[in-house]
């Protein structure tokens, strides 16, 4: 008896509060459902894997290798150089990212200077600029800042660091790095080690206008980007509008929140 009564029960449930445009929502609103990739929470101004372009800004595609899994790597492509994400802070529009050359090995293949799109991303002032030096000539004297790699020798250099001093003239390679001020001084007190510092990564800041979609989500709606019009676009249920969704709309159930899911993904490793 329970169970032939329980479908007829959800279904009741079901069409009363189902409200009516579900079944004519905007095909914009449902593509750009925010999205997990491990434990980041990616929502405009990023978008990517199966999300269609109009879902971000064209400077925010990610790449997400495996979104069911715990442990999947965030990628995201700045001047034609990838990076992994390593943290996003969408209140503060922070975003922590470290070099993919150098995951593997603090002696790359290729050599490649770190270059934001600075109409897109500044540092923050977490940050330093460090450079690498490779390819230098051999010295008999060894000083901490040097680090070995296949080929010959390298250092590590920043305006506090710099060895004896004449290792710029010996080495024919340099590779500028932003590296985390707070990893330079474990650094320096023999807590890290060249490459560890490297792969803590670093902070830049989106200088793109975020308070559009805050104002959008607040509405009930998705943001998105028109890059026919070169403008910000907020996805409704019914359709587009160019700020927020017209007033009465059903509340939308705060787990689709960007700012809860964020501090969802941020608890979600400890
Ligand atoms: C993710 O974790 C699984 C199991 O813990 C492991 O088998 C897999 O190699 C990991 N993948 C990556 C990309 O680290
Ligand atoms: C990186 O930039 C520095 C300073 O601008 C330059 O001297 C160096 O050649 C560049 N390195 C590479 C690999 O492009
Ligand atoms: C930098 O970002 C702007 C804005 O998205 C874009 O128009 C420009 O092409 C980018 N520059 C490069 C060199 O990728
Ligand atoms: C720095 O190292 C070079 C190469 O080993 C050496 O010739 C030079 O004397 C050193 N300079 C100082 C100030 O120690
Ligand atoms: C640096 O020196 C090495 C060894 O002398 C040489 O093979 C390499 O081509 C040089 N690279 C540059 C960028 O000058
Ligand atoms: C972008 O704007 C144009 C012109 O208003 C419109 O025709 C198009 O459908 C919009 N695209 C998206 C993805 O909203
Ligand atoms: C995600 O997990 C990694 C490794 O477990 C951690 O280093 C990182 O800070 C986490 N990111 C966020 C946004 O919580």
């Amino acid at each position: 008896m329970r169970f032939s009564k329980f479908p007829i029960f959800v279904a009741l449930i079901f069409s009363v509060s189902t409200p009516a445009f579900v079944y004519g929502v905007d095909e914009r609103y449902d593509k750009c459902t925010p999205f997990d990739c491990g434990n980041v929470t990616i929502s405009y101004p990023f978008w990517g894997n199966d999300q269609p372009e109009y879902c971000g800004h064209p400077g925010f595609k990610i790449d997400c290798d495996d979104q069911h899994k715990e442990n999947s790597t965030v990628l995201i492509d700045i001047m034609s150089f990838k990076y992994k994400v390593m943290g996003l802070d969408l209140p503060s529009k922070v975003l922590k990212l470290a070099r993919t050359d150098f995951l593997d090995s603090i002696c790359p293949n290729r050599y490649v200077n770190t270059t934001l799109n600075d109409s897109l991303f500044i540092y923050t002032s977490n940050d330093e600029i460090a450079t690498l030096l490779y390819n230098c000539e051999p010295s008999q004297s060894h000083s901490e800042n040097e680090f070995q790699c296949p080929s010959r020798e390298a250092y590590f250099t920043t305006l506090e660091i710099q060895g004896n001093g004449s290792e710029e003239g010996r080495c024919n390679v340099s590779v500028v790095v932003p590296v985390l001020m707070n990893a330079v001084k474990r650094f320096v007190a023999y807590a890290l080690s060249v490459s560890q510092i490297i792969n803590e990564g670093f902070e830049v800041s989106w200088i793109i206008d975020q308070d559009k979609c805050s104002e959008c989500v607040k509405s009930g709606g998705r943001c998105g980007y028109n890059s026919t019009t070169e403008e910000f676009s907020c996805f409704c249920p019914d359709q587009a509008y160019s700020e927020a969704c017209p007033s009465p709309l059903e509340p939308e159930s705060p787990a689709n929140e960007p700012t809860i899911a964020i501090v969802k993904g941020m608890f979600a490793s400890s």
